[in-house]
């Protein structure tokens, strides 16, 4: 899964913990993507890490205001991020709002989402121009993720139809996306949830992992955040619908498995074929009726991992 080698990770891990390293034990693309976001500074043939976890500061953050967020703000404690956005969504175009805490943090198909301190808990409001999007939004803002995580640790994260961020078989974070039709006009707020240095470990949810448990360190949260949004403006300003699937395709866990999609109480078996142009799942079942499914929760039945459907219809 990871593409970078031990000595890499720790001169990571260095750089991450605000030290200065050898610029030549980093790879020149991480550098460069970390100057992109003001995150490091150089002395002599060192580079060094300026990093921060307190969210706070990134109110006043450069990068996000140039992305066009005309709101950005931090709570220490809210219900949800996403019952804010929903509040200002008609005085803005773009908004991003994150909390260290949520008390009521919802996750898809009206789970709840355990929030506590140390992940990014986030929503982002955006207003889509580009209608040929919206079908395939929550796959094109996995895609983002992804993208960001393996820049800024040189690791390949994966996706799990429709947009679970995962490292092998566990969830480190999950996506919710709820569409505010005005007018003419789309808004879309972006719920995305990060597991990051908050422990899963005793959180009694199977399945589930952060990043500090994958890595062994902890992350400055910042840096991830602001990688997350520019990643997302990038998708959704200048990425083709063609090319996120493909994206998609690449980064994906769930193509050629054989998997039980449950659909509200319907549960269809069968071999995913593919993902189609609109971000739906093709599933043959074993009677050879494909099937195209545009919704639910996917249980692999071989391979990663394989559980029963739990009594209240969850996976996690
Ligand atoms: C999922 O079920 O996988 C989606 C989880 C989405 C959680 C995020 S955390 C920030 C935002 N606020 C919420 O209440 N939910 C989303």
């Amino acid at each position: 899964m990871t593409n970078s080698s031990s000595s890499t990770l720790s001169a990571i891990k260095n750089l991450y913990n605000n030290k200065c390293i050898q610029r030549s034990s980093l790879p020149h693309e991480l550098i460069n993507y970390l100057l992109t976001l003001e995150s490091i500074t150089f002395k002599n043939d060192s580079v060094c890490g300026n990093f921060s976890d307190n969210m706070k500061l990134l109110e006043n953050d450069t990068l996000l205001k140039s992305i066009g967020f005309q709101l950005i703000k931090y709570f220490y404690s809210i219900d949800s991020t996403m019952s804010y956005v929903k509040k200002v969504v008609d005085n803005y175009s773009r908004a991003i709002i994150f909390s260290e805490v949520q008390t009521k943090g919802r996750g898809r198909a009206g789970r709840i989402w355990l929030s506590p301190p140390g992940g990014i808990w986030l929503s982002i409001l955006w207003q889509v121009e580009r209608k040929e999007l919206l079908e395939i939004l929550s796959l094109a803002v996995g895609v983002a993720v992804v993208n960001a995580l393996k820049k800024l640790l040189l690791i390949d994260f994966k996706l799990k139809w429709p947009n679970d961020i995962m490292f092998l078989a566990k969830k480190i974070g999950g996506i919710l996306i709820e569409n505010m039709f005005k007018d003419d006009k789309v808004l879309s707020i972006i719920g995305i949830g990060l597991n990051v240095n908050n422990k899963m470990k005793f959180s009694g949810l199977q399945g589930v992992i952060s990043l500090s448990e994958i890595l062994g360190f902890n992350m400055p949260r910042n840096v991830i955040l602001k990688a997350i949004a520019l990643e997302v403006a990038r998708i959704l300003e200048k990425t083709s619908a063609e090319d996120i699937i493909n994206l998609w395709r690449r980064m994906n866990l769930t193509i050629g498995r054989k998997i039980a999609v449950k659909i509200n109480h319907l549960v269809v078996e069968g071999t995913v074929l593919d993902i189609s142009p609109r971000g739906k799942l093709v599933i043959e079942d074993s009677k050879g009726k494909v099937w195209e499914i545009s919704y639910g929760d996917v249980k692999y039945l071989e391979g990663i991992e394989y559980k029963r459907f739990s009594p209240h219809g969850t996976f996690r």
